[in-house]
């Protein structure tokens, strides 16, 4: 049976998967690397750092399930998106990447919506709105900045893709990623001619755009030499994480949606055809699927909002936790679980680093709302997992309202893996919540593309059908849904209340 290899580069570390065929994994193997902040909101990566890890992740995984060469049937690439690599005319990294969270380029997306005659104009071109953490403006951005660089720029690509550059020798890239970078036209899948000349932009500048399960070329000498693979080896498109993440969930087809709450919470739905938010508050990109699109929401601080309520505020649990060998979210989950769903009246808004979905609020700030003598820790553990869950379930509105039908939930991350966060995510979207077999995440996904992409499928639907299933099921109860239906307006409300307050203390700070 051949094994096809994961790559997922993404943003604290690199972790490469051996999946057999069957979808069994064999090994897998992580190697982190530094993120540099040289000025406030400013965040970047050096690409060499991808391709070292990316190297000794697959030897370590070669290693660990004593594979050979000639095992490896293909190499599936994923990546975190929306970041830049810029080479010169040798094919070297002219300056560190600009990542995905990276906040520096607000005068450049208004360019950009200037430059396109306007917001929704925008939007009909590349289906999205400007947002800071998008390629697009990052390339302004060097042009504005640092003229004498983006001169020798003869290449961008997206980090995945510089992995692929180093594979194979090739400048290429796929649907699901390119769509993140704003100058994809989604509708076609193809670059936007249109946009690129708005804003004067050389198509050279671009790889070629491939589906994501065709294969872009193969491993050259010297790569497979590096990996200790064999030369030839195909390597395939891939995806963005959040689609090569969403191909590893199964979410292939209508009505299966999903939620993953790690740091930050996404909520992921396939679709037939491109359905896009008029007002922009989701992403809408082509999906990892030959001829499919997803819509997509980011809550920044989702599950993040735990963690810093964690660090922040439950010494005591962490050190109870040490004592007794057990996970502290298992303690701090426990103790919510003593205060009333609704939190007698307590919210928690989870903006702790501002907001993309459904806000795009650079200044928004987290808050408690609504404490009173009555509440205790209890009551603020559980607000908090109220509030992220809230923040979810804002997606989930945004997609039903566009007819896009939500017929079955996938829950993953943290918030999965506890019973009382996956039965309080059933109770506020108001219905039953489900786990599959499988949480390997994108570099899980991408492995299935290479399968399917070289024929060890009919396509990747066929191999998720295959390999990924549904092992728990928690349905929601009827109370408190309906406590959470009657909260989860006011949870709305008070951002709305809120948000020219948010600005104000921004001014204060800045
Ligand atoms: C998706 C996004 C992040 C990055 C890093 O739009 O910004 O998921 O891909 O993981």
């Amino acid at each position: 049976m051949p094994i096809f290899l994961g790559i997922d580069i993404g943003t604290s570390g690199t972790k490469t998967l051996a999946m057999r065929e069957d979808g069994e994994i064999l090994a897998s193997a992580t190697e982190e690397y530094p993120l540099s902040s040289p000025k406030p909101g400013w965040s970047e990566q050096e690409p060499v750092d991808w391709w070292t890890a990316s190297v000794n992740t697959v030897r370590r995984v070669m290693k660990a399930a004593k594979l050979k060469p000639a095992d490896i049937g293909g190499i599936g690439l994923s990546g975190q998106m929306h970041g830049s690599v810029f080479l010169d005319k040798t094919g070297g990294v002219i300056r560190p990447a600009l990542l995905w969270n990276d906040q520096r380029t607000a005068a450049e997306c208004a360019e950009i919506e200037t430059r396109a005659g306007g917001r929704s104009k925008l939007i009909q071109m590349v289906a999205n709105p400007a947002l800071t953490g998008f390629t697009a403006p990052k390339i302004l951005w060097l042009r504005n900045k640092e003229k004498k660089n983006f001169d020798k720029t003869v290449q961008v690509l997206l980090p995945k893709d510089y992995v692929r550059y180093r594979l194979t020798g090739d400048f290429a890239t796929e649907v699901s990623d390119a769509s993140g970078t704003l100058l994809l036209d989604v509708v076609n899948r193809r670059w936007s001619k249109t946009l690129l000349q708005k804003l004067d932009l050389d198509a050279k500048l671009f790889p070629q755009v491939y589906e994501s399960e065709d294969i872009t070329g193969v491993l050259s000498d010297i790569a497979a030499k590096e990996m200790g693979l064999k030369p030839g080896t195909p390597v395939v498109g891939g995806g963005g994480d959040q689609a090569a993440s969403a191909i590893g969930n199964g979410i292939v087809g209508r009505g299966v949606v999903s939620a993953t709450m790690g740091t930050s919470g996404v909520v992921f739905a396939h679709s037939d055809d491109v359905q896009v938010d008029p007002e922009g508050r989701l992403h809408t990109f082509c999906h990892a699927v030959r001829g499919k699109w997803h819509m997509m929401g980011c809550v920044l601080s989702a599950g993040g909002s735990l963690q810093w309520f964690r660090n922040q505020l439950c010494v005591a649990e962490i050190a109870a936790a040490k004592k007794q060998k057990v996970d502290p979210y298992e303690l701090i989950t426990a103790e919510a679980a003593t205060a009333p769903a609704g939190s007698e009246g307590l919210f928690f808004l989870p903006y702790l680093t501002g907001e993309r979905t459904p806000h795009a609020d650079p200044n928004a700030r987290a808050s408690w709302i609504g404490l009173s003598l009555r509440h205790g820790k209890n009551h603020m553990a559980r607000s908090v997992i109220e509030g992220a869950t809230y923040a979810m379930r804002d997606t989930l509105e945004i997609i039903k309202s566009m007819k896009i039908p939500v017929q079955e939930i996938r829950v993953s991350g943290g918030g999965a893996r506890s019973p009382f966060w996956r039965q309080l995510q059933a109770d506020i979207y108001g219905q039953p919540v489900v786990t599959i077999n499988a949480s390997e995440g994108p570099a899980y996904g991408v492995a299935l593309l290479a399968a399917s992409g070289t024929g060890a499928y009919k396509n990747v639907v066929e191999a998720c059908h295959a390999t990924i299933s549904v092992v728990t099921k928690t349905s929601n109860k009827a109370a408190a849904t309906k406590t959470y239906h009657a909260a989860y307006p006011v949870y709305q409300q008070l951002y709305r209340s809120l948000k020219t307050d948010f600005a104000s203390i921004q001014n204060l700070i800045q």
